[in-house]
């Protein structure tokens, strides 16, 4: 027998008391023991468990309700799959050999409870439309809570933001492109730059949630059913906002689960960013953040190291997030209309895509709550005068000069600086063109508060930046129903 990992679930030795696999009517011989270890999925598609019986409760009540069970199998049938769900919750499930995945697993238990109705839950239904079915109904769960760890790392980010603050004794540091410094900005600015990126996951996790939204119950194996099933109250009774148009499609389309791995891919590369970012600022050539010792881990060897394990792995597992996603991707390429075995593939990237990003973003708010910045090093690496040269030659801009000109006077007065050693501010001071308010602009945090534009990284725009930003997280907060 493959070995089921569930937790405290017992596994039957094998097949010799005569359980049957579910197509057993047109088969002479039993599975070879390969067959079954190469196929199964109730190793790992158990996680279906509680989505399938939610499902399942709607399609026997959608059978009940098209006469095709009468009130007493219905009863008896929806007793039998409560049960089902308490005996797996409690450990006391026992597996069968036949059981190949968790919805056959369920089927056969109901049956063994129910008697004779159990044995009419499958009216109606394949397992190809139950597995979809059970499926979306699970991510759709999932994707709320990603949604609400998002919201909590927006919070986190929201509140260094505002303790870094926008007034006079704000909190700013050099921005950077390519590495190289290149003009001040609030600390407040560059953490909420973090957020509105994240921000963007939570509308793409929303939209994503739509097309998931959908329940594929009633299509069958391909082509629907001769009976008349209901699949717009069944899929309204499993919580679903509306049905699939077309059953080919419903059967066979695993779109909602790539553009999941997408979504949640996104979310994990946007970590990666930011854990790339927290490994350069915790260093000690940066020096910009300490970390919280809960929140960093030491060396086995060198008793003076503390390492942003953390960021690090939040920057390495992006790596297996996007195997997730492009493996799945190749699954899915070249497949024939409908359903086809491959698509049992989509469970155990879309798993580890949820449990990394839950498990990163929870990891990642616990660093930021804790990180301690140094301001005062931030700073000292903002006010190299250098870094109000952009500053100068906007002043210039504004006394009339044309820009490239205004570019070609502040680039010289650099070099000169430079190539003679010479103090960049009494250059600036003795130049007649720039002058006193010249000087002023290179004083410490000086130029950080000139930006003055709206979006900009000055104090203004980043206070009205972050109003919106709030009335954004409260528009997420409730399309996701989060207080
Ligand atoms: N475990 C299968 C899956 O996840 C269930 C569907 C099997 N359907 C079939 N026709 N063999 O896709």
């Amino acid at each position: 027998m493959v070995g089921h990992t569930g937790t405290g679930i017992t596994v039957s030795a094998g097949n010799a008391d005569g359980r049957k696999q579910l197509w057993h009517g047109r088969f002479a011989s039993g599975p070879a023991e390969e067959l079954v270890a190469f196929t199964e999925s109730l190793s790992y598609d158990q996680r279906l468990m509680h989505s399938d019986i939610a499902c399942s409760r709607a399609h026997v009540a959608g059978l009940g309700e098209a006469g095709l069970l009468d009130d007493a199998e219905v009863a008896a049938v929806l007793a039998a799959l409560d049960q089902t769900g308490r005996e797996y919750d409690a450990g006391q499930l026992a597996f069968e050999e036949s059981d190949e995945d968790i919805h056959t697993a369920i089927e056969r238990r109901v049956t063994e409870l129910a008697g004779p109705a159990g044995a009419k839950i499958h009216t109606g239904r394949s397992r190809n439309d139950q597995v979809a079915t059970a499926f979306r109904h699970f991510v759709k769960g999932e994707l709320a809570g990603v949604a609400r760890r998002i919201v909590e790392l927006l919070e986190v980010l929201a509140e260094r933001a505002d303790e870094a603050g926008t007034g006079a004794s704000a909190a700013y540091l050099p921005g950077y492109t390519h590495l190289q410094r290149a003009q001040p900005v609030l600390l407040a600015h560059h953490l909420m730059a973090h957020g509105w990126a994240l921000l963007r996951d939570l509308e793409r996790l929303g939209d994503c949630r739509r097309r998931v939204d959908v329940s594929p119950l009633g299509a069958g194996a391909l082509a629907g059913s001769s009976l008349p099933l209901r699949p717009d109250s069944v899929a309204g009774s499993a919580g679903f906002s509306s049905r699939f148009e077309n059953s080919l499609d419903a059967t066979s389309d695993r779109d909602f689960v790539a553009e999941s791995l997408f979504v949640l891919t996104m979310v994990g590369i946007h970590l990666s960013r930011m854990g790339e970012e927290i490994v350069l600022w915790s260093s000690s050539e940066f020096g910009f953040v300490r970390l919280d010792d809960g929140y960093s881990t030491g060396s086995s060897m060198l008793p003076q190291k503390k390492n942003p394990d953390i960021a690090e792995l939040a920057r390495g597992k992006a790596g297996r997030l996007l195997g997730d996603l492009t493996g799945f991707l190749a699954t899915l390429k070249s497949l024939p209309l409908a359903y086809n075995r491959d698509l049992q593939e989509d469970k155990e990237p879309l798993f580890d895509a949820f449990d990394t990003v839950g498990l990163g973003l929870g990891a990642m708010a616990g660093l930021y709550r804790t990180l301690e910045f140094d301001r005062a090093r931030m700073a000292e690496a903002a006010d190299d005068p250098h870094a109000a040269a952009t500053d100068l030659a906007e002043l210039l801009v504004m006394s009339g000069m044309p820009f490239r000109e205004a570019h070609a006077v502040v680039g010289e007065l650099v070099r000169r600086s430079i190539d003679e050693g010479t103090d960049f501010a009494g250059l600036v001071g003795a130049d007649p063109r720039l002058g006193e308010a010249a000087v002023a602009l290179l004083e410490p945090g000086a130029s950080a508060r000139n930006r003055l534009s709206p979006g900009s990284a000055g104090p203004a725009a980043v206070s009205q930046q972050r109003a919106r930003f709030e009335e954004a997280l409260g528009s997420a907060r409730s399309i996701w129903g989060i207080s």
